[in-house]
């Protein structure tokens, strides 16, 4: 038995304001998305944007249902808008944030399982690294270089390789 470990880098910055400018003018494009986000039961908005190798910017917000489950999170409407409006341009950064009345969201937010697992799909697509800005409505923000960082031993296409 070999124990092993798997370290995780990430940067953290006081504020926007402290960001490169290319992560700041995604991140700004997050929190305008977030604004406009359908949240209507959760009251929790979530805005993301992502950056293209174009240098086109795709924003999604979270768009809630009254069939809970048939809702979707912010940042799979941006990388999915991004996929059907510009198939096969490679993904190269995400920026993630939310906004609330009702809850406290001065922390950074850490997106769920089944985006990192979406984002994680296009970054093994294009094999071109996927960064990751996370930030609350207030409080610190993250920077990750790859979805590896949020998404450690993950399960990709490699694992389908077919026996003949
Ligand atoms: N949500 C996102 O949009 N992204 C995440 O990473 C976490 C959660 C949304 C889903 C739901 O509309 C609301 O936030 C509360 O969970």
């Amino acid at each position: 038995m070999k124990q092993k470990s798997i370290k995780i880098i990430y940067h953290e910055f006081a504020n926007a304001e402290e960001l490169k400018a290319n992560d700041r003018k995604l991140l700004l494009s997050a929190r305008k998305a977030a604004k406009s986000a359908y949240a209507p039961y959760s009251q929790f908005q979530v805005g993301a944007a992502v950056l293209l190798a174009n240098g086109k910017i795709i924003i999604g917000n979270n768009q809630e249902n009254a069939a809970y489950p048939s809702g979707l999170c912010a940042e799979r409407v941006a990388l999915f808008s991004a996929a059907a409006q510009f198939p096969g341009v490679p993904v190269t950064a995400l920026a993630i944030t939310a906004l609330s009345k009702n809850f406290h969201v001065d922390f950074p937010l850490t997106p769920c399982g089944a985006c990192r697992q979406v984002m994680a799909e296009y970054e093994n697509l294009h094999q071109v690294p996927l960064r990751l800005v996370l930030s609350g409505e207030s409080g610190k923000i993250l920077v990750l270089g790859d979805v590896a960082s949020v998404l450690p031993l993950m399960f990709n296409s490699k694992q389908l390789r077919k026996k003949k």
